[in-house]
């Protein structure tokens, strides 16, 4: 399974913090946004890894993560040159998809649960068709909102409602067989211009080959789309840190319990970030 990181929002709802830096790039708590998704799908156990990055911006993204080598994962990287929406990422990632499934996190989202790996591992199950999650917010509104039939069998699926079916929404961590390449292809753009990941969900719904997970209501899910959410996040990573003594959202310890790299490649990454925290940390590792 290949995994691609939509790091390729310039983060405008985010303006004037976005200006000298993309939305991904932004630091929530300690670390920059994108090291949430690229540990969660280190914690899958995906290597191959293509990050999307908004057009002229791909140096600082190259400098942070290189080839992968560090991370024991092959990185590699392609401008997403027309922001055409989420599923737009099968076409731009076609070629290093290949023949592969392939898993997709938007780089906006982060995940926190002790159990997380175990859960996502278990919703991927074959790698057949699409597999996707639910997770119970007050106010779905802003999100792709999914309605589910006893024995969690999807039954709609909408993207921005003004009037949602229901209150579980669906958040930016997609697994996909690869037919979403051909699906994604012949796609359509939506009113406001943009390839809707909903509308692609839509597609394997109609098949009956859409898989959707509940998530357990203490996952913590966070949506770094606006000043307040983005405060939030921050407050919530540290306090998970500070209460359970475990980075979220840490590379190097992913890459280091999914077996791609070893304590002594741990040690020097840390080593070389002595008394900083975050190096302390891999240290302690
Ligand atoms: C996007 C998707 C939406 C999903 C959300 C998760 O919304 O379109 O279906 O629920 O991400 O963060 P956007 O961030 O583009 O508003």
């Amino acid at each position: 399974m290949k995994g691609i990181i939509l790091a390729a929002g310039r983060g405008t709802s985010l303006y004037p913090a976005t200006v000298p830096v993309c939305k991904p790039l932004i630091t929530v708590y300690d670390k920059p946004m994108i090291y949430y998704p690229l540990s969660l799908l280190i914690d899958c156990g995906i290597r191959d890894i293509l990050i999307i990055t908004p057009p002229g911006e791909m140096e600082p993204f190259v400098h942070l993560f290189g080839d992968g080598e560090d991370l024991g994962v092959n990185i590699s990287y392609k401008e997403q040159k027309v922001q055409r929406g989420i599923a737009d990422a099968f076409r731009v990632g076609r070629r290093f998809i290949g023949d592969d499934s392939v898993c997709l996190a938007l780089g906006d989202n982060i995940f926190y649960h002790p159990e997380l790996t175990k859960m996502l591992m278990e919703a991927r199950g074959d790698e057949t068709g699409a597999s996707v999650f639910a997770y119970f917010v007050d106010d779905p509104r802003p999100y792709g909102v999914v309605e589910l039939d006893v024995g969690e069998v999807p039954v709609s699926l909408e993207e921005k409602p003004k009037r949602p079916r229901s209150n579980y929404i669906v958040p930016g961590l997609y697994f996909y067989d690869n037919s979403v390449v051909e699906i994604a292809h012949d796609m359509a753009v939506s009113a406001r211009g943009e390839l809707e990941i909903t509308d692609l969900n839509q597609v394997y719904l109609k098949k009956s080959k859409l898989k959707v997970t509940r998530l357990p209501a203490d996952v913590k899910w966070m949506d770094a789309n606006s000043p307040f959410q983005l405060l939030y996040a921050a407050n919530t990573v540290q306090k998970i840190q500070k209460e359970t003594g475990k980075y979220v959202g840490c590379p190097e310890e992913s890459a280091l319990r999914a077996g791609f790299i070893t304590k002594k490649d741990v040690l020097r990454i840390g080593s070389a970030h002595r008394q900083t925290p975050y190096g302390d940390y891999l240290l302690r590792l």
